[in-house]
């Protein structure tokens, strides 16, 4: 789990604001403390030696992670959802948190894609999939990554933004994305709304009594090893606007997705841009 250590200074001013700084913290359980069991479970499963199920794991509730479901069906851009996703992004784009690469290696054909992980198992496996820029980089480390305006959008999707922590986490991330995006850049990122009841289905989810926000926390098992807790923040439409302001973006969303609502994706749009 990323704890976060603050620094001072306001929304986007400088490098300072929630900076994570990575603390392991692993339950006691005995088991070997794997550092990246999610990552190498997929690679193994695409070169067919998943030796073991990868479970989600909360407490004593477990749930086999659907691999082949979540990573690896093709970015179908005839579908609804894919026409208006194409119709948001233009190169360069920075797929940020791009797991086996099904979003980077269709836009890739279309315009510059670089396509960034934290999981140096999926930035290996992106590569040998056919994804043509890789880099092994951190979400939460992108001004040291990539300079001022490189990117003209920005695709983050998996709910992989709510490793932000926090609402502070949420605002320095969104401070990032405007740093390394054009005046007309755009984002499109996701999470799911705690403001709907189905939510709290959600596996891993944990309440939080102050409107709009939530909590999931999880690890990963592979085999022998345990990954380290995760703590999502999870945040409303409302909370995600909340966040946003003074960072540059103006947010407006879209329902998406098959679990009755409850997930959403949401256009940033740079203020003063068309
Ligand atoms: C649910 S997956 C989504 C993958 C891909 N975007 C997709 O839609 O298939 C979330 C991804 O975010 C990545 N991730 C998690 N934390 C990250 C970080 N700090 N920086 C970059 N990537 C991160 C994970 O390794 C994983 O590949």
């Amino acid at each position: 789990m990323s704890t976060k250590v603050y620094f001072g200074g306001g929304p986007c001013g400088g490098h300072g604001g929630f900076r994570p700084r990575e603390v392991a913290q692993y339950p006691d359980t005995g088991r070997r403390l794997g550092t990246d069991p999610y990552g190498r479970a997929i690679r193994d499963h695409h070169h067919g030696e998943q030796a073991d199920p990868l479970y989600d794991v909360d407490g004593g509730r477990r749930r086999d992670h659907p691999i082949a479901e979540f990573y690896f069906g093709a970015f179908r851009a005839e579908s609804d959802a894919g026409a208006w996703l194409a119709e948001q992004l233009a190169g360069p784009l920075l797929d940020l948190g791009a797991g086996a690469g099904r979003h980077a290696l269709y836009f890739q054909r279309e315009f510059e894609t670089v396509a960034v992980d934290r999981s140096a198992h999926l930035v290996d496996l992106m590569g040998d999939r056919g994804v043509e820029d890789t880099r092994e980089v951190s979400m939460f480390s992108l001004r040291e990554a990539f300079g001022r305006d490189r990117f003209r959008s920005v695709l983050s999707v998996g709910t992989q933004l709510c490793l932000a922590g926090s609402m502070q986490g949420l605002r320095r991330l969104l401070c990032d994305l405007a740093y390394v995006t054009t005046a007309d850049g755009r984002a499109v990122v996701d999470s799911y709304d705690p403001s709907v009841a189905t939510t709290a289905d959600t596996f891993g989810f944990r309440p939080d009594p102050t409107p709009g926000l939530a909590y999931r926390v999880y690890h990963y098992e592979y085999g022998e090893d345990t990954g380290p807790e995760l703590l999502f923040r999870l945040f409303s439409p409302d909370r995600l606007r909340e966040a946003a302001a003074g960072t540059g973006w103006r947010v407006s969303v879209r329902r998406h997705g098959p679990s009755g609502g409850s997930q959403y994706r949401a256009v940033l749009r740079k203020r003063g841009a068309g």
